[in-house]
């Protein structure tokens, strides 16, 4: 597929189609890439990209654990996305940097340790599961297949190699019939979703599986745990059973591609109202509020183009 827009591929601003990488780079054999996506949005004062210091910060984590050398500072990659956000001349967009092992021999462990590309992709994307989605919530199925345990491949790291989980958990769930996956842990608990975490409300309580579920430390939701905070409420991170999902009043997913999107049915069982919640409301407007000018961005989540 081809497209019409730039791409910063390995230092500069090049046209889509000459960014291109080796047959033999490493990452398409071994799945040694590492990525993150951000979003830009439009609010009143301009275009702003959210979060996205904790983003880079994870893509540099992801990069440590796999050795993976990045060989841009912190700084030069946060000024290559508002590069690559300028360039595409959207005012609302999601922002994908990616770095991946190359070109460098057919081992498992790479002969060449410095052969290493870095993009940052630039294009436009609307609501990850709708927009109706976003309003009364999405269908999700608890899939078969469950997500990695723990010491197996560390799901906190944002590698492209993990994203084969996500596509198993997403495939079966389409399948099915279902918008989204939800996958157990090794452990038969509730983990995550295919590409974002899950949030249940039960008598006033908001909570969520821990870290150790074999989730991805997902920005969105140390968000929403500050959003809460600012209303009032907070988020309990804990074990949680599949069958308490089932029970809970109200559910919801959160990541940068689904924002805060209600869950309205699992497994055909009609959670809470069958809509969008009430305090999912008041957590999905406080979200959205950062970007349209309703809620004050007093942690400094945004930096401005
Ligand atoms: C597996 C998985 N879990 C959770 C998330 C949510 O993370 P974030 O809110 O940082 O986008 C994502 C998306 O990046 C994901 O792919």
């Amino acid at each position: 597929m081809s497209a019409n827009y730039k791409i910063w591929f390995n230092g500069k601003m090049r046209e889509f189609d000459d960014c291109k990488v080796h047959v033999q780079s490493h990452a398409l054999h071994y799945g040694s890439s590492v990525f993150e996506g951000i979003r830009a949005y439009q609010t009143p004062q301009g275009t702003a990209f959210f979060r996205l210091d904790a983003h880079l910060k994870r893509l540099f984590y992801s990069a440590s654990i796999y050795r993976i050398p990045i060989r841009y500072s912190f700084d030069e990659l946060r000024e290559a996305c508002f590069e690559a956000v300028r360039s595409s001349g959207l005012r609302s967009a999601y922002i994908r940097p990616l770095v991946m092992r190359g070109n460098c021999g057919l081992g498992v462990i790479p002969k060449d340790l410095d052969a290493v590309d870095v993009s940052i992709m630039v294009d436009s994307w609307g609501a990850y599961l709708g927009e109706e989605g976003l309003k009364n919530g999405i269908r999700a199925c608890i899939t078969s297949w469950q997500r990695l345990a723990p010491n197996t491949v560390p799901t906190g790291a944002k590698a492209g190699g993990n994203y084969l989980s996500s596509q198993l958990i997403g495939f079966e769930a389409k399948d099915r019939g279902f918008d989204e996956g939800i996958a157990l842990g090794h452990d038969g608990l509730l983990s995550e979703g295919a590409g974002e975490n899950l949030f249940l409300i039960k008598d006033g309580k908001i909570l969520t599986p821990p870290s150790s579920a074999s989730i991805l430390g997902g920005i969105t939701r140390d968000t929403v745990f500050s959003l809460a905070a600012d209303l009032g409420m907070s988020v309990l991170e804990q074990t949680l059973s599949r069958e308490q999902l089932y029970g809970a009043d109200e559910a919801f997913f959160t990541g940068t591609a689904v924002e805060v999107t209600p869950v309205r049915q699992v497994d055909h069982i009609t959670i809470g109202n069958g809509g969008c919640g009430p305090l999912t409301k008041r957590i999905q407007a406080a979200f959205f509020g950062l970007f349209n000018g309703e809620t004050q961005d007093q942690h400094n989540w945004l930096s401005y183009l």
